[in-house]
């Protein structure tokens, strides 16, 4: 467990390298016409990786970051994961997380609000509708209303043509994807120019286009922000509601773990309520049950089931040969659900990982390496704050339904349940 806090200490770091990945490329092909912050790149090719990944497992992670940021500022460059990196340690990932809670907590009480006891409730839609509004929150400041509808809307057709035939003619699935891409460039963009015009980026950045707009290396256009919103849109869009959704059916179907998370949320709740305080991100990140409900969900439900690489030269592992030109497929699922290295895989039990002993190296829900998800952080934050207020305010019943593994992970049913609101404190 100690390490899975090690671990999650280092995402919220992470977390914040997810915008020097996107402004690196553009510093660096400006062939350095500001100066780079100050930093140490560390040893040939391996930089300060070995360093950053021990303080990372140790039990004080931010050592790493703490002792450049007293050498060198908030902001400075090193090496890790096989590449050059500027790292910012600045308060706004911070301050993203306390707006990102307090979105969530709104968004959230308005569509529970809406729910009855008389009418089956579609988990799987609901989640949804409420991790968009909160990624499109934090990605561009906008609030729910007319255009995050258009916005969604256009989005839905954009995705529905990802996975299509390579056929860009009109009427084509394809050709209607790119034109709504195109519809959402555009009013990203004029989100962007509003930001603009308005004079008023605020010192504290309130989104990430926030932070991209007040950049002042003058190679993140308009466009290419813009563009970079909807990449972030794309993973985050899905993966949030599916991880949710698994875990209300896991619980649903292991009673057991349902009460104890019950019982850990509803005691922080009246705590916070007897001493007159709202709940923080950091209060929904500490509850230890949730935490390991949350890493069980992970592992069984393989909401990312493998990732595809290409060898870019012949490689040799174990023995065998990879091709030149030919992909490889880490299959999460196979790892996550292996007897060898868990006990009754397919048995949901959160419990195990409150074992020290238990070997983490395997599990990789959100990848790892130089393309771990950056978004880590923020699916466990959105999934805790949901967790938390669904517990606190409902007992459910779920219907019968089935996961769908492929082409993505979801329910056959979407999930339905009848939910009843707690009377009780
Ligand atoms: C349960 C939730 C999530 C899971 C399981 C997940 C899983 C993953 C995995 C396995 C990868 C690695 C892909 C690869 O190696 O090719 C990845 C990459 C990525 N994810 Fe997530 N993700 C989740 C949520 C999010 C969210 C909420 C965001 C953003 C808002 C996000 C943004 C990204 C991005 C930008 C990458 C590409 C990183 C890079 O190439 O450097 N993800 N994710």
């Amino acid at each position: 467990m100690d390490i899975m806090w090690s671990l999650l200490m280092t995402t919220t770091l992470l977390s914040a390298i997810i915008l020097y990945r996107k402004i690196k490329s553009a510093i660096l092909s400006s062939y350095y016409s500001s100066p780079l912050p100050l930093g140490t790149l560390g040893w040939p090719f391996i930089g300060e990786t070995i360093e950053f990944i021990s303080s990372a497992l140790s039990h004080s992670p931010e050592s790493f970051m703490d002792k450049r940021r007293r050498m060198y500022g908030k902001v400075f460059k090193s090496h890790i994961f096989g590449s050059a990196t500027i790292i910012s340690t600045d308060a706004e990932s911070s301050n993203l997380k306390a707006q990102i809670t307090s979105d969530m907590h709104k968004y959230l009480l308005e569509s529970t609000a809406k729910w009855t006891e008389d009418c089956p409730v579609y988990i799987q839609d609901e989640t949804k509708n409420i991790a968009f509004q909160v990624l499109v929150k934090a990605l561009i400041g906008l609030d729910p209303g007319h255009q995050m509808d258009l916005l969604k809307k256009q989005f839905q057709e954009f995705i529905g043509g990802l996975m299509s035939l390579p056929i860009n003619l009109p009427g084509s699935q394809l050709y209607r994807s790119l034109q709504a891409k195109k519809k959402m460039v555009k009013m990203i963009h004029r989100i962007i120019q509003e930001k603009r015009s308005r004079n008023n980026i605020p010192v504290v950045p309130k989104d990430v286009a926030d932070v991209l707009v007040s950049d002042t290396s003058e190679q993140l256009t308009d466009d290419l922000i813009a563009e970079n919103m909807i990449d972030l849109m794309i993973p985050g869009e899905d993966s949030v509601p599916v991880l949710m959704t698994l875990a209300i059916r896991y619980l649903s179907d292991c009673p057991a773990a349902l009460q104890q998370l019950s019982d850990e949320n509803l005691k922080l709740k009246s705590l916070k309520e007897k001493l007159g305080h709202t709940l923080s991100w950091n209060d929904y990140l500490s509850l230890p049950f949730t935490q390991t409900v949350i890493t069980e969900t992970l592992r069984m439900g393989n909401v990312i089931i493998g990732v595809m690489r290409k060898a870019k030269k012949d490689v040799e592992i174990k023995g065998y040969c990879i091709p030149k030109g030919w992909c490889v497929l880490a299959y999460f699922r196979s790892v996550h659900l292996d007897e060898d290295l868990y006990d009754f895989p397919y048995q949901f039990n959160p419990w195990r990982w409150q074992d020290k002993e238990m070997n983490i190296c395997n599990f990789t829900p959100f990848g790892g390496g130089q393309r771990l998800c950056p978004g880590l952080d923020l699916a466990r934050l959105e999934t805790s704050i949901f967790l938390h207020q669904f517990v606190s305010q409902f007992r459910w019943v779920a219907e019968d339904d089935s996961i769908i593994n492929f082409p993505t992970v979801r329910m056959k049913r979407r999930m339905p349940i009848w939910v009843k609101r707690r009377r009780d404190p």
